[in-house]
């Protein structure tokens, strides 16, 4: 009997990583983060390798308490989006309302649309013109419609059958051994979190998308989240997919779901 009891409730496991639940998922993922980094508050994990970095907090705050490096970037990016009518599109029209509205799942294309790939599909429109994916233009841009949602909350909505699917091809991607080191994104960034990898050490996954794009100091500038997935497959000597990639898009899917609840803040600073 006991067997057996054991075996139904390892089925139903399995039938809910198969149904793609984000509100479990997310709960055995805040679990795991409160055992291996207890002093850590839920809300602090948006501050990335700080939360868990004593050493490197003093300066991080520091640079935020001073003119943080990016601030003139993310006021030009306010006057790009204007310039170039981006207010003009109804997916875009309302900053705030569009930093929380994405990433989500677009039912008609089957796609998951994430806020880079709608900035350039109205840069576009408007302009006629193609933006870039990773730095520059688009990352000035995106930066300045997050700033309008400080404050509020990530909140991935994952509902339909197509949304689930793209959801788990996501959190695969996450999980998947890849490159000479076979290593996944959860080796390091979940099970070694706060641990010491070479000269850095590990930022928690919970909470990496609440800052994006993120100010790296390595680039002395802004980057997109896919710019930084770009770094972390050459960190795991894999070869890194183009940014809004579909692969990339189905990755934040499950990567934005993870930090649901967390709000969105303008401390992009990163080493
Ligand atoms: C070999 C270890 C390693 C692997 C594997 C790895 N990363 Fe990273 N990642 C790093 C290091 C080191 C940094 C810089 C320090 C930090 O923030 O963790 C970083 C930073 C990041 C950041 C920026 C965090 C912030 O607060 O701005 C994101 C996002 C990220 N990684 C995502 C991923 C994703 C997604 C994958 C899988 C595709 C991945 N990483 C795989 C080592 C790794």
């Amino acid at each position: 009997m006991k067997k057996l009891i054991t075996a139904a409730v390892g089925l139903s496991f399995l039938v809910g990583v198969a149904s793609a639940d984000v509100a479990s998922d997310q709960k055995a993922f805040i679990n795991h983060f409160k055992t291996i980094l207890p002093k850590v508050e839920f809300a602090e994990f948006s501050n990335g390798v700080y939360a868990v970095d004593e050493g490197s907090r003093e300066q991080f705050e520091e640079i935020l308490d001073g003119i943080p490096p990016y601030e003139g970037a993310v006021e030009k990016g306010g006057k790009e989006y204007l310039k170039f009518g981006l207010n003009k599109c109804a997916s875009l029209a309302d900053p705030a309302a569009a930093r929380i509205k994405h990433p989500y799942f677009d039912e008609a294309s089957q796609q998951v649309v994430t806020l880079e790939s709608a900035i350039k599909k109205c840069y576009a429109k408007q302009t006629g013109k193609k933006l870039g994916s990773k730095k520059g233009k688009i990352a000035r841009i995106s930066a300045w419609i997050s700033d309008q949602a400080v404050g509020k909350k990530i909140n991935v909505i994952v509902k339909s059958a197509g949304a689930k699917a793209a959801y788990a091809k996501g959190k695969a991607t996450f999980y998947a051994k890849r490159g000479q080191f076979n290593m996944s994104c959860a080796d390091c960034h979940v099970y070694n979190a706060g641990k010491k990898a070479r000269a850095d050490i590990l930022s928690p996954a919970l909470g990496h998308t609440t800052h994006v794009p993120m100010y790296r100091a390595k680039w002395a500038g802004l980057g997109t989240l896919h710019r930084r997935y770009g770094g972390c497959y050459k960190n795991m000597r894999a070869k890194p997919l183009k940014a809004q990639t579909e692969a990339y898009r189905n990755l934040e899917f499950f990567h934005q779901a993870m930090s649901n609840g967390l709000e969105i803040t303008d401390a992009r600073y990163r080493k």
